[in-house]
């Protein structure tokens, strides 16, 4: 994949995600929860829509999107779902699905997911099987759902065996990405987030990762408008174009996992909590994959160094010791990787890179290669 010019800094921005007849559009920009019943109201065939929320998001933003769709002529059923991890079980799938058929809906009820990453993960599994599959829109408050969950048609809820073990491939039929919704985003979270701005940099977009590094990513942190619009526009494009040459991840898809097979380990080692995020275990799991990478002679070592010095600047942490990990914790974050869902017969898949923004798929890394990364790293 190659690099690309960046577009100038706009107001607002739309992104395709070209997937034939199931096409949709990304639209960027602040305040465009106000206009959401404009921008849903035709693609419905009746106008109804149930709108899941995370709760917490709710309280903010769900009685502005439930005036705009009423406005737009749009009847309104409203559900919402607890903050957090904790709703993306079968249990409160369960839940959702039952207060949802008791409501009546049929196949022409559209869903909207309004919140971070779980609201989403949850709505757009309950849309994918209610009724074999019903349209939904996502309207993601996060920086992270912005530019990467809510965007592609990945959808799930956890199971006691792991993270995202039950779910769909399911587009939706528009996303709507209101950036001034970031303004309430707690720090940290927001921060997080960016780690999956920089990935896409980090993966086929070395312009990209020379503008965050120049100044964009502290813009986008400092809550510059232009900025977020930017950076959530190039990072949509970055993944509508990955999304679109492989949907169902047969291959090039799994370059978006840049960062996160290092990541998940850790996050299931602290606990999948506050102790460390999902965006701060990629933070340090892109940084691993550019190490290993060199260690490996495929990449230079400045490179690795070059990404953790602008994730350190920014706040993100870059080694397992900020994690509270040791060099004894090695083993159970190799035992991790071998069970990641996109493990094959415990054989790890690694994206690792030929340099900042030339990531690719390695196959049969030597484990022993990344015990010793891990275990120096850690000693660090
Ligand atoms: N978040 C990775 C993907 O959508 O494939």
């Amino acid at each position: 994949m190659t690099a690309t010019t960046l577009t100038a800094p706009a107001a607002a921005d739309t992104v395709r995600v070209e997937l034939g007849d199931r096409s949709y559009d990304i639209a960027i920009g602040p305040g465009l929860i106000d206009g959401a019943g404009a921008r849903i109201a035709p693609l419905l065939t009746h106008p109804r829509v149930a709108v899941i929320a995370d709760a917490r998001v709710d309280a903010l933003h769900g009685e502005r999107l439930a005036d705009a769709l009423v406005q737009a002529g749009i009847a309104v059923e409203r559900l919402t779902v607890p903050s957090g991890e904790a709703a993306k079980t079968p249990a409160v799938y369960a839940e959702v699905m039952e207060r949802l058929l008791g409501l009546g809906i049929d196949r022409s009820t559209m869903l909207v997911a309004l919140g971070g990453g779980v609201a989403g993960d949850l709505a757009g599994f309950v849309a994918a099987t209610a009724l074999r599959g019903l349209p939904f829109v996502q309207v993601p408050t996060t920086l992270l759902s912005q530019v990467d969950s809510a965007v592609g048609g990945k959808t799930g809820i956890n199971s006691r065996h792991g993270k995202n073990l039950i779910g769909a491939f399911h587009q939706p039929r528009l996303v709507i990405a209101d950036t001034a919704v970031l303004d309430t985003l707690p720090a940290r979270e927001l921060r997080a987030g960016y780690a999956e701005v920089v990935k896409y940099g980090a993966i086929d977009r070395p312009a990209f990762f020379d503008w965050l590094e120049a100044g964009g990513g502290a813009a986008i942190l400092a809550g510059d408008s232009a900025a977020r619009i930017r950076a959530i526009a190039e990072s949509c494009r970055a993944k509508a174009a990955i999304v679109a040459a492989d949907e169902r991840e047969g291959g090039a898809r799994a370059l978006l996992n840049l960062g996160h097979t290092f990541g998940h380990a850790l996050e299931a080692e602290t606990g999948f909590g506050d102790r460390l995020l999902h965006g701060e275990g990629v933070a340090i799991g892109m940084v691993l994959a550019l190490r290993l990478s060199a260690r490996l002679g495929l990449a230079p070592a400045a490179d690795a160094e070059r990404l953790a010095r602008h994730l350190a600047a920014v706040g993100l942490p870059t080694t397992l010791a900020e994690a509270g990990l040791g060099p004894a914790d090695a083993d159970r974050l190799l035992g991790h990787m071998a069970k990641d869902k996109k493990a094959e017969a415990g054989r790890v898949t690694f994206v690792l890179a030929r340099g900042l923004g030339r990531a690719h798929l390695e196959r049969g890394v030597d484990p022993a290669a990344v015990r010793a990364l891990l275990t120096d790293d850690a000693r660090a």
